[in-house]
């Protein structure tokens, strides 16, 4: 069962419901009160998959759903990493204004590869928004502008987010056994 690798539940469905209400609601008001007419929600596969979905409608806004796979390389290491593509946007987004969704923000170099790549492409605004947000594990120097929950170091699953490639179906965000990891290295 999934459950026996879980640790415990850090967010249930409920407190995960409210937070994107409050992070629709904060999106559509910035956008709105700058009479910002359509946006691009795009979205990061795979992990922003769920998130994504509510998120757009808690949005008010008009906006065109988008996602982009990105996966990206030296997240463990100094280096300041580079991303690689493995499904990109359907979108041309020059002159568009674009919020990338994602699940979380751990180091942050998937974020910044991103972030560099899109400005290349000249929208005419960038925003970012993140469900979870691990400050404490920065490398790259980039901060979400939506953020829903700040957490510490544990390795989190659920409501997208994978160990493996496993337990992205979990209504919940649950902290991982870390005997689960452990035993896979
Ligand atoms: C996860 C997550 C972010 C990234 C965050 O994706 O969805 O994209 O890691 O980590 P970082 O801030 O340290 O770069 P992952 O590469 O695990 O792919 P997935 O979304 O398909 O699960």
């Amino acid at each position: 069962m999934l459950k026996d690798d879980l640790a415990g539940v850090l967010f249930t469905e409920e407190e995960i419901a409210e937070k994107v209400a409050a992070l629709g609601a904060r999106i559509s008001a910035f956008y709105a009160g700058q009479g910002i007419g359509e946006i691009v929600v795009a979205g990061v596969l795979r992990g922003a998959s769920v998130f994504t979905s509510d998120l757009i409608r808690r949005i008010s806004v008009p906006l065109v759903l988008d996602f982009i796979d990105a996966v990206s390389y030296g997240k463990s290491s100094t280096s300041r990493g580079t991303v690689r593509i493995m499904k990109d946007l359907s979108e041309d987004i020059f002159d568009k204004h674009v919020l990338v969704v994602e699940d979380i923000v751990d180091t942050g170099v998937t974020l910044q590869c991103l972030v560099n790549l899109l400005w290349a492409r000249k929208p005419r605004s960038l925003h970012l928004c993140s469900f979870l947000n691990k400050p404490s594990r920065r490398k790259a120097q980039i901060e979400p502008d939506f953020s829903g929950f700040d957490i510490q170091g544990d390795f989190v699953v659920g409501y997208g987010l994978d160990f493996a490639g496993k337990y992205r179906q979990l209504p919940y965000i649950a902290i991982l056994n870390p005997s689960v990891y452990e035993s896979a290295t």
